[in-house]
Parts: C-alpha cells; sequence; structure tokens
C-alpha cells in the first residue's frame, strides 16, 4: 500500500466530500439545470461512505475483456484496492478475469454476468468506492451516468461521443450529483509526452502555436478476425467476431469521422491548458474516400460478403482546431491503411519544435542551426519528476509503464475523493470532436463550434495535470 495514503484522512475526506455535495451543490445544480434548453432532472442518490474498518479502496469492474483485464491486472497489484465486482455479459471473460485472482492469491469477485445490464445490480448490490468501465463504446456514458448517480468515483475508458448531448449529460451528472468522473486517458502519462510536458512547462519550445496529433494506426487487424481468437486472421466483424471487432468494426460501417480523438489530444490538451485558461473554438474536418478496408477483405477472401461491403469512415480523417489563446490543432485519423503505430505528435512554439515521427526537438540556439537533435538527450534532462520518481513501480506495466501511472493517479485521486487530473469537462470536451467532425465532414467541413462545457470556468481554472507529488 502507499505510504502517503492516510486510512483516517481517507475516510475524512471522503465524508467530507459527501458533505460537500450538499453543500457545494447548490451552485453547482443551478447552473447545470439547462442543457441547450432543455431542463435537466436529476436526483442525485446519498454518497456511500467508505467502510470504516477498512481503509482500502473498493474498486468495481464494467467490462473485463482485454482493456478492463489490463487495468483490473494494475489494481490488483496495490495494496490499497480491492476488487469485490465485475460485470461483464462474456462468459469467457469472467473466466479470464476469476483466473487473474486465482493467480494473484485474491479472493474472487461476485461476477455479474446476466446480461448486458447486471451492471446495473452489481451498483446497486454492492458496495463500492469507485468503478473502472472499460465496455464498449455504446455504453460508456449511460454506465458512467449510473455509476455518478450512485455516488461512485467513476473512471471511464476513451472513446468518441455519438452527439453534443451526451457530453452534456456527462457533466451535468457530475455537478448534479458531485460524483467525479475520471476520462483515463493513459497517454497524457507516455513518458516521452510528460518530458514534453515538462519542456513546455519550462517555456523551452516558448509561446505555442502549431500541435500536431493523431491516432495513426493500423487496426484492420484489430476489426476482423474468424471469431475464434482476437489475433486470428478473418473476414468477420459483428457478432460472428471476436473482442474489439465484434463491437468496434461496425462504427467504420456507419460513421465518417474521427471516430478515436483522445490519444492525440490529451496529451495536446495539457500543453496548451485547454479548459484551463484555453479552450477548443471550433473546428473543421475533412475526410478521404474509404478504400482501405475493403482492399484489406478482397486480399483475405474476395467472395465473402463483408468484402462487397461499402465502407462509410473515410481512410485517413483530418481536423483543424481553432484555440482560443491563437493555437492550430492538427488531428489525424488513420486506422484503415497499412502504416506503422505513430500519434504524430507535433509541438511547435516560437523558439523550436518536437516531433516524435522523426524523434527528434530543434531549438533555436541551441540546436544547430536547421538542424534536428535527437529527442533521447532532452528527455533525459526534461523526464517529468514523477517518472522519475515510479519507473520502478511503472516497470512492466502496459503500454511502456503509462497504465501504471494512470492507474495510479485514479486510485490516488479516488481515495481523496479529489477532482481528478483528466476531468469530465476534458472528457465532453475529446468525446465532442467526435461527434462535431462527423458533422463538419456531412456539411462539406463546414465550421462547428465547440459547446463551453465549463459555462466560462476554463478562464480561471488553473492547469493541474502532473503538477501532483502523488500523481
Ligand atoms: N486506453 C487504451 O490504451 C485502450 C486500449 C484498448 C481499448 N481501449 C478502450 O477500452 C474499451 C474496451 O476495449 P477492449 O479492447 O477491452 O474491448 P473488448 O471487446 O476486449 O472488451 C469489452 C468487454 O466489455 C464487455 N461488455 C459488453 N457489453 C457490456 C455491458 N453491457 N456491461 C458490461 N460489460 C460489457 C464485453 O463482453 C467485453 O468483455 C473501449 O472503449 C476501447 O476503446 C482503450
Amino acid at each position: 500500500m502507499s505510504k502517503r495514503f492516510d486510512r483516517r484522512k481517507f475516510i475524512k475526506t471522503s465524508i467530507l466530500g459527501s458533505i460537500g455535495v450538499s453543500a457545494l451543490g447548490k451552485d453547482i445544480l443551478a447552473e447545470s439545470s439547462q442543457v441547450q434548453g432543455k431542463t435537466v432532472v436529476s436526483k442525485p442518490k446519498q454518497k456511500k461512505q467508505y467502510e470504516k474498518d477498512t481503509p482500502k479502496l473498493r474498486v468495481g469492474f464494467i467490462g473485463v475483456g482485454l482493456r478492463g483485464r489490463s487495468s483490473l491486472g494494475l489494481v490488483l497489484r496495490r495494496g490499497d484496492c480491492i476488487v469485490p465486482c465485475v460485470a461483464d455479459p462474456e462468459p469467457k471473460a469472467i473466466a479470464s478475469t476469476m483466473k487473474m485472482f486465482d493467480d494473484a492469491g485474491q479472493i474472487k469477485p461476485v461476477a455479474y454476468q446476466n446480461g448486458d445490464y447486471d451492471y446495473l445490480n452489481m451498483l446497486d448490490k454492492e458496495k463500492l468506492d469507485a468503478v473502472i468501465i472499460s465496455s464498449p463504446w455504446t455504453w460508456h456514458s449511460r454506465q458512467s451516468i449510473a455509476a455518478m448517480n450512485r455516488g461512485l468515483y467513476t473512471g471511464c475508458e476513451v472513446s468518441g461521443a455519438f452527439s453534443l448531448e451526451q457530453c452534456w449529460q456527462l457533466v451535468n451528472t457530475h455537478e448534479s450529483t458531485g460524483s467525479h468522473f475520471f476520462f483515463l486517458e493513459n497517454v497524457c502519462y507516455r513518458r516521452d509526452v510528460m518530458a514534453v510536458l515538462n519542456m513546455v512547462r519550462n517555456n523551452v519550445f516558448g509561446e505555442l502555436i502549431h500541435l500536431e496529433c493523431g491516432y495513426q494506426h493500423d487496426l484492420r487487424d484489430v476489426k476482423f478476425n474468424d471469431g475464434k481468437t482476437v489475433y486470428s486472421r478473418g473476414s468477420e466483424f459483428g457478432e460472428k467476431a471476436v473482442s474489439e471487432a465484434k463491437w468496434r468494426t461496425i462504427h467504420s460501417l456507419n460513421r465518417n469521422g474521427d471516430l478515436y480523438p483522445t490519444h492525440g489530444v490529451g496529451p495536446v490538451m495539457n500543453y496548451i491548458d485547454i479548459n484551463r485558461g484555453n479552450r477548443f473554438v471550433y473546428l473543421v474536418s475533412m475526410s478521404t474516400k474509404a478504400r482501405g478496408l475493403h482492399e484489406y477483405l478482397k486480399g483475405i477472401d474476395p467472395n465473402h460478403p463483408n468484402a462487397q461491403l461499402e465502407w462509410k469512415l473515410g481512410d485517413v480523417v483530418t481536423t483543424l482546431i481553432h484555440c482560443n489563446n491563437g493555437e492550430k490543432v492538427l488531428v489525424s485519423h488513420d486506422t484503415s491503411l497499412p502504416r506503422p503505430y505513430s500519434l504524430g505528435f507535433r509541438v511547435q512554439g516560437t523558439k523550436g519544435l518536437w516531433m516524435d515521427i522523426n524523434g527528434s526537438v530543434h531549438i533555436e540556439g541551441v540546436s544547430e542551426p536547421h538542424r534536428w537533435d535527437k529527442q533521447q538527450s532532452w528527455f533525459e534532462k526534461y523526464d517529468h519528476p514523477l517518472w522519475k520518481r515510479y519507473e520502478n513501480d511503472a516497470a512492466g506495466a502496459g503500454h511502456g509503464g503509462m497504465d501504471w501511472f494512470l492507474i495510479n493517479a485514479f486510485v490516488e485521486s479516488a481515495k481523496k475523493n479529489e477532482a481528478p487530473p483528466i476531468d469530465v469537462y476534458d472528457a465532453a470536451t475529446m468525446l465532442s470532436i467526435t461527434a462535431l467532425s462527423e458533422k463538419s465532414i456531412a456539411m462539406g467541413s463546414a465550421p462547428m463550434t465547440f459547446p463551453d462545457f465549463t459555462n466560462g470556468r476554463w478562464i480561471s481554472k488553473k492547469p493541474n495535470f502532473g503538477l501532483s507529488d502523488l500523481y
């Protein structure tokens, strides 16, 4: 267990957190009662208090597929949490989960596996402090809202929104219940990404001007399989497939927009203080034709019915975001063509830039004129203090260790019931890019304005990401 985890303080802050809902709630409720002209009726439930006889954070899991189990593994490694229950309708996912508890020598959780809505029984019956949601995209909002309505500290995996209303519902539920929503955007914790954040904050790049990022990941093998195992090549998706191909691929058939903006945009939002002194104002999106998935399926079996389908998602979707403080962000979504993985970061200011695609930094007056430095020397100098401190704890964790930092941040902020470093306003902002980009493309790349989910509080909110000595 973390040495800094003070049980009495934990219980005290938890109780204060519950009181805070009613004490602070008035203001917040007043602000959240209107959503685009609609009145939002919300009935916050009494927050559950932590068990007095145990200092452990009780974390439930909704969705224990590949990602859920990866996060679960990190929680099971900790001494300050217990996982009393999990919910997932897929028997194989439950079986793999139970084996993890056996392997970790921990008491098996209660499994809620009786259909898609059994998670509600879990939320109602179990005594939980927090929940981690790693289900398919269409479930994220309703499960998060159900958890927040029950007073739980809610962590939810990343995706893109289906509508702006969905984003508002998350914001309004947080504001009316006082329950926190932690958007589990792990790339914000990538070591190089955090070193660059440190460089930005030390003014190495000067004033930031232009940024690039994206989700550039050849997902063709993820979008299709043979229905037997995740990694076996095949033409199936939907009910005949397994894992992400079961639910993710259908979005490429029906939607055209940046379907997965958060891995790139999360870090960029930290670089330019979005929702903390700056905000996204409007975007325009443009997409290419869709050929990649069709060509891929033709290559596997040209006679398969899926090889005859017409896909809606353009192979490369490009979005440009204009920011209040004058920066521009270029966001790419590129998941259907052959290519090596890259989130394509570029962080450029008045003194120089970082580009991750060629692993390079150039800083005027320090680098040779018109020459690149290898990024490593810069990253060693500006390695983020959190990475220096927790490198060993993070060793072996998913995605180069960054997932350890994410789960650590979730658990530590949940223990104190305090506002997460990536909060519901950040979530709504990132999620809304998908809905706005779909609309922009459908309307000939028309500009789409971002709602101000903070209701003006972005002006005075201060940056907090990576600034605590714990997470
Ligand atoms: N941050 C990251 O690096 C990262 C990586 C992979 C996936 N993800 C995200 O994590 C989420 C899950 O992805 P995955 O790869 O684990 O997919 P997966 O298909 O392997 O797992 C999803 C699980 O959710 C379960 N599920 C479906 N409906 C449910 C319901 N109603 N209630 C409870 N569980 C339900 C499924 O049975 C399955 O076990 C997605 O949002 C995905 O975008 C994030």
